[in-house]
């Protein structure tokens, strides 16, 4: 299913195929999530941290409406999950495991899970059952009208 099709605010399954279209006003930023950029086998900090502005080269990857309140999508085609813990306040990760890189399986309720090895990580990205250690890799993102932009 394309996002770019009439029907695409209808989703059978919590899987979108990634999409692109234009972007209107910007309506919300959001901070969520959480850096992964540390290295190292030490639990790390479980904080939250606030991801920048998507830049000028961010693109439309699904509509607001694709993304339920206390839930998320993964977006296979791009390699994204998008949640929204709570209603407006969305957030963008990598859809890869910090654990060993797998990609991300599924959003399931508010956990996504990593099946490789059983990882799992809450809408903020971060770990809710190792053995991944480091939350999920934050990006940029926002809501535009009723399009949410990453990048
Ligand atoms: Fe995800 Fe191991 S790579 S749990």
């Amino acid at each position: 299913m394309s996002l770019d099709s009439p029907d695409r605010t209808s989703l059978p399954r919590r899987t979108l195929l990634g999409g692109a279209g234009a972007a209107a006003a910007v309506a919300a930023l959001t901070a969520c999530g959480a850096s992964s950029d540390a290295a190292g086998d030490a639990p790390q900090a479980q904080t939250p941290t606030t991801t920048a502005r998507p830049g000028p080269d961010a693109e439309v990857v699904a509509a607001v409406a694709d993304v339920p309140v206390g839930g998320g999508v993964l977006i296979e085609g791009r390699r994204l999950v998008l949640t929204q813990p709570t209603e407006g306040d969305f957030c963008a990760f990598l859809a890869l495991c910090t654990h060993q890189g797998c990609n991300i399986t599924s959003v399931e309720g508010d956990t996504i899970v990593c099946a490789c090895h059983g990882s799992k990580f809450a809408l903020d990205g971060t770990v809710m059952q190792g053995p991944a250690k480091r939350p999920l890799k934050a990006q940029p993102v926002e809501a535009r009208g009723t399009d949410l932009v990453v990048g």
